[in-house]
């Protein structure tokens, strides 16, 4: 179980809000029991007025198909790290995710095919997305941080056909690509015009945008149509694709209403997270331009001063950002927010780990608002579990199911349980958003429904008012910086390196990260441990997977604990390095 700090109801009081009617901005939601009670998904299907004419494509609503007045509004607006500054009306969108499009279509791409898109927070990247679903492609946005080995296991997973990415990123697809024979072709953006050295199967995304036409007739789309799929890491194997269809765009779209509150005449939307990661899709694309939001994009990495600065500079209404970045702002102190202008500032949101309720009243006491945690996962889509603007909050507590979504806390044989106890958090699979299935694991997929409910992994309890509480996971995933890492995985690279006979991973508590990978080793004969050892193991991992997933600790031992059929003992590998009761060790070898 992971190391939270939010186990359970805390002392923290209630944060009442004020009188919905008195507030400047009304939220869109106004009285969430009543709306809990009412509301239906249809009710939103209604008013994004689908199915339109060619069915249920998210490019269709989120860019194509807005109001005249609404096509002229700023969708994207860009910031490079360097500060340079670029801004698209979802018209310019609309132009060029077309030509996009086209340029798939020319290269043969069917529906269905996969199209894995390998960049940097670039305009782009967005572009590409949305032209790739025009094209009715399945489309799997991949984390610039990847390694190779990283990149190589989705590829090959999925076969994709078409892979698009940069000169700068370029080397770690070129590694892999022997090993990939699905991919027919590499399509490199060059934003800077410096690569030359095309070779047969690399062509330039600009040269092949340039003489089609601007707009693209978009073929049927079903809303079981397959649009989006994100790779997430479970306990065993490798990590595992859950497959989303357009019809997700209906619970981004009521969220991003509801929850985000978006209010597109006048917000002015901030979504951190890299669309490498569903929450960069779902809410950095899919539920803001849904119904036509401003959204902002700042291409750089975390920096403290520099993310006020966005705020203050974009004007930035409503941002939804996850709990390690709030820790470090909270780090970084409170005088240098003084610098900055975020009178802008009216609604925050945050998701991905457990939200600490220090970091809930910091936000009131420095910024002027409370952070709205909100609950969800790359399998469901969609946010499910919410604090909303109408809603007091409960410093520690993810808050209440969207209206629409049942979730339960079940007992060992998967049975609800009452108020007050802890148990699996599950949800009913009915969501518009809910996963299709896990890309070629059907079985695995159908694993996780019991007894008609989905178990999503995580422990919780519910109080007696409704309100959610996390305790952990009920597996052994890492919960590191908000990322989800398998230690299977990190086990796997880490016994590729020359020196590596055996490695058990677990996710140790860290008072930033919440977790922090780490690794217990033995080494092969011949090999004594250093310090030196130990960094050239981590950079060795570090390279292969991606920044966030290597461990950041490295234990040698001489051997490590497994069970009698073989298996690595985490558990107890966690228990020691906690120093913690070993518990049930029946299985362990002599
Ligand atoms: C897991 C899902 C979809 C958002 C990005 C993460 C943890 C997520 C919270 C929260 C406590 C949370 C859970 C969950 N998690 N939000 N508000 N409080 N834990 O998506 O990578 O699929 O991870 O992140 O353990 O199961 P993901």
């Amino acid at each position: 179980m992971s190391g939270t700090t939010t186990a359970g109801e805390t002392h923290y009081p209630t944060i009442e809000k004020p009188p919905m009617h008195d507030v400047a901005v009304k939220p869109n939601m106004m009285d969430y029991d009543e709306m809990a009670q009412t509301y239906a998904w249809e009710k939103t299907e209604q008013e994004l007025r689908l199915p339109r004419a060619n069915g249920y494509n998210k490019a269709t609503i989120c860019i194509d198909d807005h109001p005249p007045e609404v096509m002229q509004r700023p969708a994207l607006v860009w910031e490079a790290t360097d500060g340079k500054k670029e801004v698209y009306t979802f018209n310019d969108l609309k132009r060029e995710t077309s030509k996009a499009a086209h340029m798939f279509k020319n290269m043969g791409l069917q529906k269905g095919d996969r199209v894995f898109v390998f960049l940097e927070r670039i305009p782009e990247l967005y572009i590409i997305v949305f032209g790739a679903l025009k094209a009715q492609a399945l489309v799997g946005p991949l984390f610039a941080a990847f390694g190779p080995e990283a990149i190589k296991d989705r590829i090959q997973d999925c076969e994709a056909r078409f892979v698009i990415t940069s000169p700068s990123l370029k080397h770690r697809v070129d590694s892999i690509l022997a090993e990939c024979p699905s991919v027919e072709k590499v399509i490199i953006v060059d934003r800077k015009d410096e690569y030359t050295d095309y070779q047969p199967n690399e062509v330039s995304y600009f040269e092949q945008t340039r003489n089609v036409p601007d707009t693209f007739d978009v073929p049927y789309t079903d809303k079981d149509d397959y649009s989006i799929i994100h790779y997430t890491s479970g306990t065993t194997g490798k990590p595992k694709g859950a497959v989303h269809r357009h019809y997700a765009v209906i619970s981004q779209a009521a969220t991003a209403k509801y929850v985000l509150d978006l209010h597109p005449e006048s917000d002015i939307y901030w979504c951190t997270a890299d669309p490498g990661w569903v929450t960069g899709t779902s809410y950095g694309m899919f539920g803001p331009w849904a119904w036509g939001t401003t959204s902002v994009v700042y291409e750089g990495p975390f920096k403290a001063d520099v993310w006020y600065r966005v705020i203050q500079d974009h004007k930035v209404t409503v941002w939804y950002t996850a709990p390690t970045a709030i820790r470090m702002l909270m780090k970084a102190g409170d005088d240098i927010v003084k610098n900055y202008d975020l009178s802008s500032l009216r609604h925050l949101l945050s998701v991905g780990e457990p939200l600490n309720p220090e970091a809930v009243v910091w936000g009131q006491k420095v910024l002027g608002h409370v952070f709205h945690d909100t609950w969800w996962q790359t399998e469901t889509g969609a946010m499910h579990i919410c604090n909303y603007p109408c809603m007091p909050v409960k410093p520690g507590s993810m808050g209440r199911p969207h209206p629409g979504v049942t979730v339960g806390i079940l007992d060992e044989q998967y049975n609800p349980l009452p108020a007050g106890e802890e148990g699996h958090l599950a949800l009913k699979p009915t969501a518009p958003s809910f996963f299709r299935t896990y890309w070629k694991k059907e079985e695995m997929y159908q694993s996780k429904i019991k007894n008609g409910w989905y178990i999503t992994g995580d422990r919780a309890s519910m109080d007696t008012d409704g309100y959610y509480w996390f305790f952990g996971r009920s597996d052994d995933v890492i919960n590191t910086a908000g990322h989800l890492v398998g230690p299977f995985e990190v086990e796997s690279a880490l016994i590729e390196h020359p020196a590596v006979a055996e490695a058990g991973v677990i996710g140790k508590p860290d008072p930033e990260r919440l977790e922090i990978v780490k690794a217990f080793v033995s080494l092969k004969n011949g090999y004594t441990p250093s310090d030196a050892l130990k960094e050239d193991i981590r950079k060795f991992v570090r390279n292969l997977l991606a920044a966030h997933a290597y461990p950041r600790e490295i234990e040698f031992i001489d051997s490590l604990p497994k069970t009698r059929s073989g298996k690595i003992m985490r558990r107890l590998l966690k228990a020691r390095d906690l120093g913690l009761p070993e518990g049930d060790t029946s299985t362990l070898e002599d």
